[in-house]
């Protein structure tokens, strides 16, 4: 998730387009750049860091006047946060720019075409290669617009692309495929945006752009096509919000608007990663695969809410790898004298890619010469960087403390990587690991579903505002949401949340159940055998001693409703993928008790976002 500003107008561009990076600064970043048009010539500075160090550039080496540019803050996916991966990025000959936000799937096979042209490429982004791509097609379709949708129909993935061309002055033209893109509408001045924050202060009137859509702007003029140069239909409308909201994209926080980004979240961390014959390719797993061929001891390493992920990795690595699968806690790890030998695979977890407890935990499992593979959301970070290999999440910045869509993005690469190492084994067919990898790309549609179907739980939460005790219960993968939906609760509402193994309640917790106290439960999948009776028999023991029980099951299971308080019903979806699903409801319920209650939801007392003590 970047972020993207251009503007063409009488004014000069470069304090409108850096304010404009300042105003999306939510959407976090680890470089940013800009680059005017000038004199028949680009302009571009770029630097690695936050937007000050590119503001100290441009103070150091001034850009010439100008009243036409685009800017770029960026959330790396390809290529660390360097300024050579920093965009803008520039054609051989300076003559084009180019701002992307996205991922394009098909980058590898067009920077070999490219380099094999003679094309030298001074990034390892997966962006530079439409800027060489958009310089090329120039010399075929002179008009910027029509180059640049032809070289959009050659794109695969999702992305996002601003562009100008130095011989084409006062002339900007973007394209928008599943990542956002938004015309600001001035008096003789016109504004794109990856969203309205950037230029909310100069104009409330706005051109929305769908789906495979080129918009060409000038500073008095909008043209909207689809790919094939067909008009488009336009969508203008009036800004509400002010730039709080606009910067939380309409939400109340961001942990709000991040539950609501899960699919976006999902879809993302799966984009390039099987290859055309269903093969999984993770390309940033560098790690030998003798070496993963010969692993017989997989250790998770994580805390908190990462901790949870790796819980419930643990069920799906285990079952398709059939290697032993342990899970610690990073701040328990390297203090219980752990055994790793060179044949152990250590798994961290971690957002931030900065939390001390398992930095420390890791550095400790390579003195014993494990390997070591960060899951991360955070490219460039400290424990990807002391990693032998990473899987990123391409969750994009999780701003509010409170981990929501990370949670389900690490699911989802844990996942990955346990069937890229059933895949290496041979410990699962291909059609095997085919279907799987099918099931996991029809999450995101599924979560949207439950994102849908969320607004009862205003009322639950209404409801339950007043209970200061709350029990979470699960079984198999439902036992780590039980303990991620008591932690969601506890750590913005600061209420006191439990989340136990529903087979552990008759070993004491149904002590705390009394008349009123709220019992969520997780519900297996039926016909997992004898789970899923087992489960209804927990609530049925709960429910006996006055527990309000909110039922967490899959639609139309016959049972589950039966001795509901209150029911939540979850698409459909085989076990180990059901925990993507359960977890919404659960983080949506928490964020809604807290709003209530008047919390910070997004900033939560003593707690940081990333904790880098030990
Ligand atoms: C989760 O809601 C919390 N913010 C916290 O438990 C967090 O998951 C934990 O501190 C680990 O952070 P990391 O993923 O950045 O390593």
């Amino acid at each position: 998730m970047c972020g993207i500003v251009g503007y063409v107008g009488p004014r000069p561009a470069q304090p409108i387009i850096i304010d404009g990076l300042r105003r999306m600064e939510y959407r976090g970043y680890d470089s940013a750049g800009i680059t005017v048009v000038a004199d028949g010539q680009l302009a571009a500075r770029k630097k690695a860091g936050k937007l000050a160090n590119l503001e100290a550039e441009l103070l150091a080496h001034p850009l010439p006047e100008s009243h036409q540019g685009i800017g770029h803050t960026r959330w790396a996916t390809h290529g660390g946060p360097t300024d050579a991966n920093a965009h803008p990025h520039l054609s051989a000959d300076d003559r084009v720019a180019v701002v992307h936000n996205g991922i394009i799937e098909n980058f590898a096979t067009l920077r070999a075409e490219l380099a094999a042209d003679g094309i030298e490429f001074r990034s390892q982004t997966d962006s530079e290669a439409v800027a060489h791509l958009l310089r090329r097609q120039l010399d075929v379709t002179p008009g910027l617009a029509d180059a640049l949708r032809a070289v959009c129909r050659r794109l695969e993935g999702a992305f996002t692309l601003v562009a100008v061309d130095a011989a084409q002055p006062g002339l900007i033209v973007a394209a928008r495929r599943s990542s956002p893109l938004v015309v600001g509408v001035g008096e003789g001045e016109m504004f794109l945006a990856s969203d309205v924050a950037s230029f909310i202060e100069h104009t409330r009137h706005a051109i929305e752009l769908g789906q495979d859509q080129v918009v060409a702007i000038t500073a008095g003029s909008v043209d909207v096509t689809d790919f094939a140069g067909r008009p488009a239909e336009v969508r203008p409308y009036e800004i509400e919000w002010d730039l709080s909201s606009a910067e939380k994209g309409g939400f109340d926080w961001f942990m709000r608007k991040e539950i609501f980004e899960q699919p976006h979240a999902a879809a993302d961390t799966l984009l390039g990663r099987i290859d055309p014959d269903g093969r999984l390719c993770l390309d940033e797993m560098r790690i030998d695969r003798a070496l993963l061929r010969s692993v017989d001891k997989i250790v998770i390493i994580a805390c908190g809410t990462a901790y949870h992920a790796g819980l419930i990795a643990k069920y799906a690595i285990e079952h398709w790898t059939r290697v032993p699968c342990e899970v610690e806690l990073a701040s328990e790890f390297r203090y219980r004298d752990p055994i790793v030998t060179r044949t152990t695979l250590v798994v961290a977890i971690s957002q931030s890619g900065e939390t001390m407890d398992t930095l420390m935990a890791i550095r400790h499992a390579r003195e014993q010469h494990a390997a070591v593979v960060a899951i991360c959301n955070t490219n460039g970070a400290t424990i990807p960087r002391e990693s032998d290999a990473v899987i990123y999440t391409h969750a994009g910045p999780e701003i509010g403390v409170a981990s929501t869509k990370c949670f389900t993005a690490q699911i989802i690469a844990c996942y990955l990587l346990g069937l890229y190492l059933a895949q290496e084994r041979g410990t699962k067919f291909g059609d095997e690991i085919l279907s799987l990898v099918e099931e996991l790309a029809g999450i995101p549609d599924k979560m949207q579903a439950v994102l849908d179907s969320l607004e009862p739980m205003k009322a639950l939460a209404l409801d339950l505002v007043a209970n200061k005790d709350f029990i979470f219960l699960g079984r198999h993968v439902g036992y780590p949401i039980a303990l991620e939906g008591a932690l969601k609760l506890k750590e913005i509402s600061y209420l006191h949340a439990e989340g136990f193994a529903a087979g552990e309640l008759k070993h004491g917790p149904i002590a705390l159940v009394e008349p009123g106290v709220p019992v969520f439960v997780v519900v297996p999948p039926q016909g997992r055998d004898s789970l899923h009776d087992k489960v209804i028999s927990n609530i049925q023991e709960v429910r006996a001693r006055g527990a309000k029980t909110i039922v967490l099951a899959e639609e139309g299971d016959p049972e589950a409703g039966a001795f509901a308080t209150k029911l939540i019903e979850l698409p459909v979806v085989p076990t180990l993928f059901q925990p993507m699903l359960a977890i919404i409801p659960l983080q949506y319920f928490a964020c809604e008790v807290a709003t209530l209650k008047g919390y910070d939801v997004d900033q939560p007392r003593n707690l940081a976002k990333s904790v880098t003590v030990e």
